[in-house]
């Protein structure tokens, strides 16, 4: 019996070693990483992620890039960003010139036939930005108007299925711009980007209508079947979601001077 006890209690303290071991492996964030995660992004979209002198990862800064640094850092790996454009992500996905997609894109029904999405990480809603003065005052208003989506972006989709015709434009600042100067009537972009212009931008304000606008929810993308990497990047973003770090970087990142030196 004395014996038996003293095995257990070696058994026992070999578990603690192995466990104390384990941990120090995994918390060794500063150490060095083996391997690394190539995020694709389109860095026109604040305050998301858009191209500064020094950012999180690189250039690139914003809640995506602070995001995805943190999967890289949970997973002991460097996360990579490759900028191109919104509508080469999920392409890039497909041939393996990127691992996963985080560009504030939205859930929706056709992209999840080209693409495996994570768990969401941030709630958004299409909204309209116009002039101060503008009469626009619900989705139905924008009939008869210039209205301007960006390209490939749900905005898009949402003006199209209204069935109002439209102008796109690549970058969100083309598409302000083309609303200071007063070449158009009302953009058409999701709503944390739209307070961002709203509030860069002298003489703008936002016009809401959620019986016309359905809630989007942002989930990062990985090729279809991709089930390791899915497993690892939803972990981290229940993690995030849990201790309030995604709601801390949202309220960091939507007070932050996101200087768009790409423009
Ligand atoms: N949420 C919109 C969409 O998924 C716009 C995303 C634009 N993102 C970007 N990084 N440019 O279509």
């Amino acid at each position: 019996m004395k014996k038996f006890t003293r095995v257990l209690s070696m058994v026992a303290a070999a578990a603690l070693m192995a466990v104390t071991f384990t941990a120090c492996s995994n918390s060794s964030s500063s150490g060095e990483k083996k391997g690394s995660i190539k995020f694709g992004t389109n860095a026109e979209f604040p305050p998301f992620e858009y191209v500064v002198a020094k950012g999180v990862i690189g250039e690139f800064d914003g809640i995506d890039m602070a995001i995805a640094k943190q999967i890289g850092d949970d997973n002991n790996k460097e996360a990579k960003i490759e900028n191109m454009e919104f509508d080469s992500l999920l392409v890039a996905l497909d041939n393996g010139k990127i691992d996963a997609a985080i560009a504030g894109m939205t859930v929706t029904d056709e992209r999840k036939e080209k693409v495996d999405f994570s768990e969401p990480y941030y709630n958004a809603k299409q909204v309209m930005i116009v002039k101060e003065d503008s009469d626009i005052a619900k989705a139905s208003d924008m009939q008869g108007k210039k209205i301007v989506v960006i390209q490939g972006y749900t905005g898009e989709t949402c003006v199209k299925k209204l069935g109002y015709s439209y102008q796109s434009f690549k970058k969100g600042t083309e598409a302000i711009l083309e609303l200071v100067n007063g070449k158009c009537d009302v953009v058409v972009i999701d709503s944390a980007t739209a307070d961002k212009y709203v509030k860069d931008n002298k003489g703008l304000k936002i016009v809401e209508d959620n019986d016309q606008f359905d809630n989007e929810e942002y989930a990062i993308a990985v090729k279809k079947g991709n089930k390791d990497l899915l497993d690892q990047i939803n972990k981290s973003i229940k993690k995030m979601k849990e201790n309030g770090k995604i709601n801390e970087l949202a309220a960091k990142y939507a007070d932050a001077t996101t200087d768009d030196s790409s423009k």
